[in-house]
């Protein structure tokens, strides 16, 4: 079978290509590279000895997507391909609505027009909003999303949802990430942030490397045990199974299906700055900021429903998770 993984020389795109060529799929890549470096596919087939055919192009690019499908015959796409920067989403928000949302429907509906009608779609923990109930399983009510960034993912779940259910031939996967963390073990692949990053992990292995001189952690007066927020933190190698795990679902004819990927497991800031100074021997100095616009206190996953219908659970533990972002980082410490 061969896949398509648009977004695949990012984050957790380039995980995923290792898994799935493990697995023993053909993988095709597209990217056009606005939030990647094409070294992490390189460093991909040193790991898997397998080639990754890749092509640079914008999903939007509607001529040139024909020209790669009507020359690679793909049977299903993992789609990545999207930005994901919460700031600037705030204050880009149409360049991220025609990005992720005309970009979807532009590659959907190439995909379609060759015969592609199996899709698993990367959406987020954020489409719950403030979360009606913890922990959040996958009936939980989707909510109000703070930020134009979560707005894609949520309208573009409707979409999916909405092609799936006028033709029933499309199988449908979404998979609500939680908060992926850490990287392969072979420290040759990871999250390479542009700039100062958003993201609590990148911020303290940044911190541990030198670039920056401390954590500043965004509000300790929360709801929480510790009164810093609580997060359900994932080893990007086991989210990247889980989408190996969803193509033998898509397989099955799928038809439509929701499924969380966390590991049901809450961590505080605090906890994360122990485990990591535990895992790396580094001191992450920090001090306590105001609350992050938009933050909520506590947001973790059911596992349940993907344990149950994909037989798929998360393996590592924080301590990896804290591990293996460590060894990518001081590995690598200008990324890619
Ligand atoms: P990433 O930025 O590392 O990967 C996304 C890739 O898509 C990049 O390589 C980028 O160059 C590419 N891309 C963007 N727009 C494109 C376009 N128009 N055409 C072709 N390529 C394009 O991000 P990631 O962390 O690997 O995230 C992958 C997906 O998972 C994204 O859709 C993201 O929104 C979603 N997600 C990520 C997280 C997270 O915390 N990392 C959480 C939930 C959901
Ligand atoms: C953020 C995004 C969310 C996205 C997710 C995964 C916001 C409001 N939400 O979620 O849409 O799906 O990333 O990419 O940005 N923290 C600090 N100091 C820092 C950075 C973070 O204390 O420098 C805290 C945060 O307040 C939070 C926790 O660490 O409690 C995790 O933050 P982060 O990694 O940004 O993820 P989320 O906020 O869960």
């Amino acid at each position: 079978m061969k896949i398509l993984v648009t977004g695949g020389a990012g984050y957790i795109g380039s995980h995923t290509v290792v898994e799935l060529q493990n697995a023993g799929y053909d993988v095709v890549v597209v990217d056009n590279l606005s939030n990647s470096n094409p070294e992490s596919l390189k460093r991909v087939a040193k790991i898997t000895g397998k080639d990754v055919p890749f092509y640079e192009a914008d999903i939007l690019d509607r001529a040139k997507m024909n020209e790669i499908l009507d020359k690679e015959k793909v049977d299903a796409c993992i789609h990545f391909a999207g930005l994901k920067a919460v700031g600037e989403s705030v204050a880009k928000p149409w360049e991220y609505y025609e990005n992720n949302i005309a970009g979807t429907l532009t590659l959907v509906d190439v995909l379609r027009n060759h015969g592609v009608k199996n899709i698993i779609f990367s959406s987020s923990a954020t489409v719950y909003g403030d979360p009606a109930f913890i922990p959040i399983t996958e009936e939980c009510p989707k909510g109000q999303c703070t930020n134009p960034y979560g707005w894609t993912k949520s309208m573009l779940e409707q979409i999916l949802m909405d092609i799936q259910k006028a033709d029933p031939e499309w199988n449908v996967i979404l998979l609500r990430y939680f908060n992926p963390i850490g990287a392969h073990k072979s420290g040759t692949i990871g999250e390479n942030p542009n700039g100062i990053p958003n993201n609590l992990m990148p911020y303290i292995t940044q911190v541990a490397v030198g670039k920056r001189d401390h954590l500043t952690v965004f509000g300790n007066d929360y709801d929480t045990p510790d009164g810093t927020g609580v997060r359900d933190y994932i080893h990007v190698v086991d989210l990247a199974i889980g989408h190996v795990k969803a193509l033998n679902k898509i397989k099955e004819k799928a038809g439509l299906k929701i499924y969380n990927l966390g590991t049901g497991v809450g961590y505080s800031v605090l906890d994360i700055i122990k485990n990591f100074e535990e895992a790396s021997g580094v001191k992450i100095p920090y001090v306590i900021g105001e609350r992050r616009s938009g933050d909520i206190a506590t947001c973790y996953a059911s596992a349940a429903k993907a344990k149950e219908e994909l037989g798929w659970e998360a393996q590592y533990g924080i301590k990896e998770m804290c591990a293996d972002s460590w060894n990518w980082q001081k590995n690598n410490p200008e990324g890619y």
